[in-house]
């Protein structure tokens, strides 16, 4: 795996790269190849004598790279030919309305399985939704992790489908809280899963087929803020409701090549960048493997001693968020501060949650979280 230069060892004395540690959540870090070529292109895209942030959504140089995007993200990701892959803007909170104007039928049921705040928002936003617009349609609520403040992904078990559900939604990994579903829950057969992969999509190898849209910012893993990538089923595109407005129909972003409009060409040719990236670290098993492996130095430490408190159950751990506390406020705001001074920034948990948070999404070098598990064992010692 590529790794990116030495981190500096204090803010303030950041050495030539004059980088730390970016742990943040999102918009976050990438790798420094990608930021290398970006530099490049934006001087000057393949010789064309344009910056890529000037080149046009009509013209050859754009054409040839949504279609050279499309080509890898399919490799990548091994997405079927009757997958459309949609380049839409308004970022994964937009599709909570988008996925109910377009999936959800006047008088149907659309189910939601929460795990966390997103799905909180996604399943308001629907409920909102049929409301407004679609009459007599209703969302029902299949599970929910909400009565242990969201530290664990419910079993099968604990979910309960509606009768006829027109699609289930569910969020694959849960940001704030440091979830994350290890199986891909057992929805009614025939019934489209409609999952929030925002904070994980390519980070292990995934069977599209078992879902009917997959979408998420591509801030994350896949790229630069701006763009929102939906992979949806042909024949969703095509029974999607069509007494919406146009610019909400996944059908009018899958006829004219996510370019109905004038679209967010600079984040989605990051996409692009981040998808050669990930073919050249040998595709999402060899990163699924890098990310295991990086995740376990700071789970380990966590571990390690009673002195850390994680907030995840552990068969729900996520993979590219952690998050624990440690047992009183003021120790916490120290780690912070101390963390700091070392070139170790983001890590400020959300409020929901409190405490610490530790994203290590694909881009994240090793190195980083091997600063990182050796700086808390320092804290450890110091303040235990
Ligand atoms: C799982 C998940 N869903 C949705 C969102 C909201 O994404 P956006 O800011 O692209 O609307 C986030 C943002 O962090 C997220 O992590």
């Amino acid at each position: 795996m590529t790794t990116m230069h030495a981190p500096a060892k204090s803010a303030s004395s950041s050495g030539s790269s004059g980088r730390i540690y970016n742990f943040g959540a999102g918009p976050s870090v990438l790798p420094e190849e990608v930021i290398r070529q970006i530099q490049e292109d934006v001087w000057n895209y393949k010789g064309c004598g344009m910056g890529v942030l000037e080149i046009s959504h009509r013209g050859k140089q754009y054409d040839a790279m949504i279609a050279e995007i499309d080509k890898d993200l399919r490799e990548v990701g091994g997405i079927p030919a009757n997958y459309r892959i949609l380049f839409m803007t308004g970022g994964a909170s937009s599709q909570n309305y988008i996925v109910p104007a377009n999936l959800l039928p006047k008088g149907g049921t659309a189910d939601y399985i929460i795990t966390g705040y997103w799905g909180e928002k996604s399943a308001e936003d629907a409920q909102q939704y049929a409301k407004c617009h679609n009459a007599g349609a209703t969302v029902h609520i299949a599970g929910t992790s909400k009565d242990k403040n969201h530290s664990y992904i419910p079993g099968d078990d604990q979910i309960r489908y509606s009768a006829r559900p027109a699609y289930v939604h569910m969020t694959s990994n849960n940001t704030i809280y440091g979830t994350q579903w290890k199986r891909v829950p057992a929805a009614p057969a025939g019934v489209p899963l409609v999952c929030d992969a925002s904070s994980d999509i390519f980070s292990e190898p995934i069977d599209v087929t078992k879902y009917g849209v997959i979408y998420g910012g591509a801030q994350k893993n896949l790229g630069t803020t701006g763009t929102t990538f939906v992979i949806i089923r042909d024949d969703l595109v095509a029974g999607a409701n069509k007494d919406i407005p146009k610019m909400l129909q996944y059908g009018t972003f899958a006829k004219d090549e996510s370019r109905p409009n004038t679209p967010p060409t600079f984040a989605i040719y990051t996409v692009g960048l981040m998808a050669k990236w990930i073919k050249k670290q040998g595709g999402l098993k060899a990163l699924a493997a890098a990310n295991a492996a990086k995740a376990k130095l700071i789970y380990d430490v966590l571990d390690g001693s009673a002195y850390w408190k994680p907030h995840a159950r552990k068969d729900s751990r996520s993979l590219m968020n952690i998050t624990f506390r440690l047992g009183t406020e003021a120790l916490e705001e120290k780690f912070l501060s101390e963390a700091k001074a070392q070139g170790i920034d983001g890590i400020k948990g959300h409020r929901a949650t409190g405490g610490m948070r530790v994203s290590i999404y694909n881009a994240f070098p090793k190195a980083g979280c091997e600063a990182m598990a050796q700086f808390m064992k320092d804290f450890e010692k110091r303040n235990g």
